[in-house]
């Protein structure tokens, strides 16, 4: 199929970007995980606790925490990188401003739900704050009905105007919290609320991710006084004021997931290194079960209790010889298997000896990528929660279209092992959480390349076999 620049220069930019690969490589080598999205995003939200500067260590340069900075920017939180991964909020109440640019602000919730969480915060704060109501995106509703009850529960007046979630209160109080579903973002929302709520609060069912944790460890260092995190039950005990603090962010687990299966996939060996490893239990034994040899350099986690004490860093040796086996999967709550790996796996399991279930438990609409698969010759079948895998020989290259942040990234893998060239478009999901991703993978051998608009434009007509 011949494709011309010149038939591509009237559509949009995002559709002009493309990452070429061609399979067949394996992968050797080492990568550095960076640092988690999801971790980050949920630090820089909970910042707004304390007056001053807060030094965040370890903070991926993606997309997802440029619209946050553009976010806390625009509020009136001054945002600056003072290293290539170190990220300076600063917060001072009296340039806190919520309303000035409510267009933008209201463009960038709706690109980003996690800003959200700046919410709870504020409120804390200021004792009113706005917030515009996240939309859904590619993988599901992805409502904010517990974060909303949540802060009602503590005492808040929250109700919906004109596309804003519109918070009030004289002062929080602590409550005794049910979520119905352990959702992280509610958790992280609740928690970084509750540290300045009067008295006690406790929150059941809660999320127990890594991430959760992580900012439990941050908030303590701040002043606040929390007990449970990473367990379904966490309790809190309100205070007055918190401090500013510098904090290292905890490595990315499905960034680390991603390169791990990459490497098993191809038939590699690689080193995948800056990973916590009791973080990556459920994928490094799953990745065990279809027949990969995962090994950990370095000390596991269980030596220390996670949301007290920096977890210690290790690194992933990940090689497989053959073909990999069949598994089923569930995706699920942490410490389940986890939901943002489940599509990368899926791009293994498309070439595995046997059939493959993937159940997931967290989101509506998280198979979209399995429709690109099978552009690629995957037989997948999806109904319902469920897809069912049946593993082929060999995929073979295609135009595939990133339907989402983990979807693209298994388009991506995908690749790496399709017979022939495979073009992946829609790179700004990918861009959201991961860094670097084709250097990367270049580096460990993939035979991959990014065309951005200008080179693709300059560049002759490309032709697929
Ligand atoms: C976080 O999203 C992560 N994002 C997601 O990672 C991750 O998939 C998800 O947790 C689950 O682990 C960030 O941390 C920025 P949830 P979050 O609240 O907090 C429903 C990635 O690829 N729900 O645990 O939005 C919701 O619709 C991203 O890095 C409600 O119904 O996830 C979803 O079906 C994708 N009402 C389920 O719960 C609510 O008030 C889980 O959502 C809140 C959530």
């Amino acid at each position: 199929m011949e494709i011309n620049a010149d038939e591509t220069s009237s559509r949009g930019d995002q559709d002009l970007e493309k990452i070429l690969v061609t399979g067949g490589q394996r992968l050797d080598g080492e990568v550095r995980v960076s640092g988690s999205k999801n971790s980050a995003l949920a630090l820089m939200a909970a910042s707004l606790c304390a007056e001053g500067v807060t030094t965040l260590e370890n903070v991926p340069n993606i997309g997802d925490i440029h619209v946050m900075i553009e976010m806390m920017s625009k509020m009136g939180c001054a945002t600056r990188w003072s290293g290539e991964h170190r990220l300076e909020v600063e917060v001072d109440t009296s340039n806190l401003d919520l309303k000035s640019h409510s267009a933008e602000l209201v463009e960038l919730v709706q690109k980003m739900r996690a800003s959200f969480t700046i919410l709870g915060p504020l409120l804390a704060r200021l004792g009113e704050a706005q917030v515009a109501l996240p939309g859904g995106c590619a993988i599901g509703t992805r409502s904010v009905d517990f974060h909303i009850k949540g802060l009602q529960a503590m005492g808040a007046e929250v109700y919906v105007e004109h596309g804003f979630v519109i918070a009030k209160t004289e002062k929080l109080k602590g409550a005794h919290i049910f979520l119905d579903f352990p959702s992280v973002g509610a958790t992280n929302h609740l928690l970084s609320t509750a540290v300045l709520a009067e008295g006690k609060t406790i929150i059941e069912n809660a999320a127990q991710e890594p991430e959760i944790s992580d900012l439990a460890r941050f908030l303590s260092s701040m002043g606040a006084k929390i007990k449970g995190a990473g367990t379904h039950r966490i309790e809190v005990e309100g205070v007055k004021r918190l401090k500013p603090v510098r904090h290292a962010v905890i490595p990315d687990r499905i960034e680390a997931a991603t390169y791990a299966i990459a490497g098993a996939m191809t038939g590699g060996n690689v080193l995948v290194k800056n990973v916590v490893a009791d973080h990556l239990l459920p994928v490094i034994l799953k990745l065990r079960e279809s027949g990969a040899r995962v090994e950990v350099e370095g000390p596991t986690l269980r030596l220390v209790d996670n949301a007290r004490t920096t977890p210690p860093l290790s690194a992933l040796r990940v090689s497989m010889e053959g073909r990999a086996r069949a598994v089923n999967l569930t995706a699920a709550p942490h410490p389940g298997f986890p939901t943002d790996t489940h599509p990368v796996f899926a791009a293994m399991l498309a070439v595995a000896e046997g059939t493959s279930v993937i159940t997931e438990t967290v989101y509506d609409r998280r198979f979209r990528y399995c429709s690109e698969l099978q552009r690629m010759g995957a037989n997948t079948r999806v109904s319902g929660q469920t897809a069912v895998i049946d593993g082929v020989d060999r995929l073979t290259g295609a135009q595939v279209s990133a339907p989402d942040l983990r979807g693209g990234a298994a388009l991506v893998l995908a690749g790496l092992i399709a017979q022939g060239e495979t073009e992946i478009t829609q790179l700004q999901y990918i861009d959201r959480g991961y860094e670097a991703f084709v250097q990367k993978l270049l580096n460990m051998g993939a035979n991959i390349e990014r065309f951005d608009t200008a080179a693709i434009l300059a560049r002759p007509a490309l032709s697929f076999a």
